[in-house]
């Protein structure tokens, strides 16, 4: 299987609109319930992670067609600007396939270019397989935001993960 990891850019607005539909459509476990975006708003979204240097959006295609995304948000303060938090999402019919793994690699890649230091990720609990993912990468569980998220009138912990980049403070 053939993935093309590439940065985005509004030139795959359409694209990603369509695969933002499916997804929150899809509505799996362990992340936000959400409509399906206008075209402004994801522009909008494309715009907030291309824009600044310290974040990022990574698109993963297959034979052309998007089959995964990450988000990566920085810091907007300069005290956290070494810091970011990133979301990611594969199409159901391509996940346990290594394409969520290849995006994280990508993305840590790009990270250390970047001056990143802190990598964070929040996973609901009721998420393992995400969990399990990001802990083979080698983020490490620094604590649990308790009953964080409220959904299908059931409250659900978050597992705060982070990963720590060799970035030298004085850039
Ligand atoms: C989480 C997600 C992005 C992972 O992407 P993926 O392409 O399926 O991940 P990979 O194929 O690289 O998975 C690698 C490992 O993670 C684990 N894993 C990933 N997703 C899993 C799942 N849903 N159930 C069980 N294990 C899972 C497996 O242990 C797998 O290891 P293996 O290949 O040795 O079995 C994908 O499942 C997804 O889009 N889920 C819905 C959205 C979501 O939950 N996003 C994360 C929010 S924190």
């Amino acid at each position: 299987m053939n993935i093309q990891v590439h940065s985005a850019s509004v030139a795959d607005l359409e694209d990603l609109q369509q695969f933002a539909t499916t997804l929150f459509a899809e509505a799996p476990p362990g992340i936000y319930r959400r409509s399906a975006p206008t075209m402004q708003e994801e522009y909008e979204f494309i715009a907030s992670r291309v824009t600044p240097k310290n974040s990022t959006l990574l698109i993963a295609r297959l034979d052309g067609r998007v089959v995964g995304l990450l988000d990566f948000l920085g810091g907007t303060l300069a005290e956290e600007a070494h810091t970011g938090t990133f979301g990611i999402s594969v199409d159901r019919a391509y996940r346990g396939l290594g394409i969520g793994t290849q995006l994280i690699e990508e993305l840590m890649l790009w990270a250390l270019a970047s001056g990143i230091r802190r990598v964070e990720v929040r996973a609901w609990a009721n998420n393992p397989g995400a969990i399990r993912l990001y802990e083979s990468l080698g983020f490490n569980r620094e604590g649990i935001l308790r009953d964080a998220i409220l959904t299908d009138d059931t409250y659900v912990d978050v597992v705060l993960l982070s990963y720590l980049l060799d970035a030298s403070p004085h850039r």
